[in-house]
This record gives structure tokens, sequence and C-alpha cells, in this order.
């Protein structure tokens, strides 16, 4: 839609990047003190919440009670990313507490489409995750099923470690093979992103950014989510 200008607008009513997601993993956030977290990243897209199960990774953060108290408190919508074992039995629960968003991983589903047209049906993006050594061709096909696929940019777990910049040529070839069909899925990164990395992410094709340590660990975190949105416009393909 074209601006009062006639221009298509870069930004919206709130003053966020059309085209362009920030959304700052909880997972580096102090959790004893989550109120007070969530209430920093006001200015963010949505807030990511890793769900870990110490099955599916070797790491375990919480469940669906927690995830029901972040819905009730944040101040921006939840982009639900669960690292667990039967994503089949347990995602739809998330959706239905009221995510925006719920994303599972490929490797760990058992009826992925089945999967996503059921959290679709209870109203939440529908969303698949790869780890970096998953190939993307299999998902070519199923784009439509899907409203974001997420490339993992470490191995999934654990917050803090470094971008894999050997993920790129698979996001690349999956954002080629959006345009081509039209596609409108968000293409999501996660792990190790950061000022210096989001470029890489950017111009290979994403447009959603999951970013922890480089949001939390900042000492202003409106700051540092404006700093990767400008990287990532400035970046983008
Ligand atoms: C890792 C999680 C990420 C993590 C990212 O398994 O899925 O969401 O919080 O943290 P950073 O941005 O610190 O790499
Ligand atoms: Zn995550």
């Amino acid at each position: 839609m074209l601006d009062h200008n006639g221009r298509v607008p870069t930004t919206d009513q709130t003053g966020r990047e059309v085209g362009i997601r920030i959304n700052p993993s909880i997972l580096a956030a102090d959790f004893v003190n989550m109120q007070a977290e969530l209430a920093r990243i006001a200015t963010a897209d949505f807030v990511h919440v890793d769900v870990m199960d110490n099955h599916f990774v070797p790491n375990l953060t919480f469940g669906p009670q927690m995830v029901e108290r972040i819905q009730a408190t944040s101040p921006v919508p939840l982009d639900v990313h669960l690292m667990i074992s039967d994503p089949d039995r347990w995602a739809p629960g998330y959706a239905e507490l009221g995510a925006a968003s719920v994303t599972f991983h490929l490797e760990a589903a058992t009826e992925p489409v089945a999967l996503a047209r059921r959290l679709r049906s209870i109203g939440a993006r529908a969303g698949v995750a790869v780890k970096p050594a998953t190939p993307v061709d299999g998902l070519f096909d199923l784009l439509d099923d899907f409203d974001q696929i997420l490339v993992m940019t470490v191995e999934p777990g654990f917050g803090g470690q470094s971008f894999m910049p050997e993920t790129m040529p698979k996001l690349r070839r999956l954002a080629d093979e959006a345009r081509r069909r039209g596609s409108s899925v968000w293409l999501q990164v996660d792990g190790g992103i950061g000022e210096s990395t989001i470029a890489q992410a950017a111009e290979a094709g994403a447009d959603t950014f999951v970013a922890g340590s480089a949001v939390f660990g900042a000492a202003d975190p409106a700051n540092a989510i404006a700093g990767l949105r400008a990287a990532a416009r400035r970046h983008q393909a």
C-alpha cells in the first residue's frame, strides 16, 4: 500500500521497518525478572521464546505454564521456537495459549504439514526450523504450508554461540525459491546474530532476525534493536 505521499512506506505507524523483523530471544534475559526484561524490548516486533526439553537439545528452559505468563505480560507478540521432541503432540498447546507464531523443528516432526495446518487452524503462524546440517530442498514444495522458515545459524540449544556462515547458501536458495514462486513466507535466522553478522543474513535473504545476547547483553536494548534494524535494512537483498 502507498503512503499519503504516493510512496511505498518503509516504516509503519510505530516506526518499525516494513519487511524487517527483530525478535529478541529471552533465552538471554534474566529469567527471574522476566516482566522487567520484557518491558526493555517493547520496540521489538516479536519476543522470541526458546522452549527446550533436554531431549531434542541438551538444555532445558521452560514449558507452557511459563510461556502463558510471558504471553500475558509481553508488550509484543510471541514467536515461540520449540526445540523439543514430538512437536506433533505439544506444539498446538502453544498456539492455543495465544502465541502469534509457533515454530517446530523439521527434524523432530512426524507430520510437518499436518502440524502446520493444525497450528494455522488455531490462529498461529506456522513455522518450521532446520538445524545447520539439515537440507532445505524438501521445503521448496511446502512453502505455502508455512508462514515462516527458520534457518538455524548455530546448533540449537544455547545462546551466545558464533554465527555459522556456512548456512548462508541454504538460506539464499530458499530466498530464491520463495521469490520464484511468489511466496510471502518469512525467512528467519537465529543464532549469533549481531550488528556484525546481520548483514550476511540480510544479504542472503533473511527478513526476520532473532538476537539474544546482542539485545539483552546491551546496556540499552532499544538502541540495540534500532541498530540491528538499520543494519538489516542497509543490507537487505
Ligand atoms: C539457540 C536459540 C536462540 C538463542 C540465540 O538454540 O534458539 O534463540 O537464544 O542466542 P544468541 O543470539 O545469543 O546466539
Ligand atoms: Zn531460538
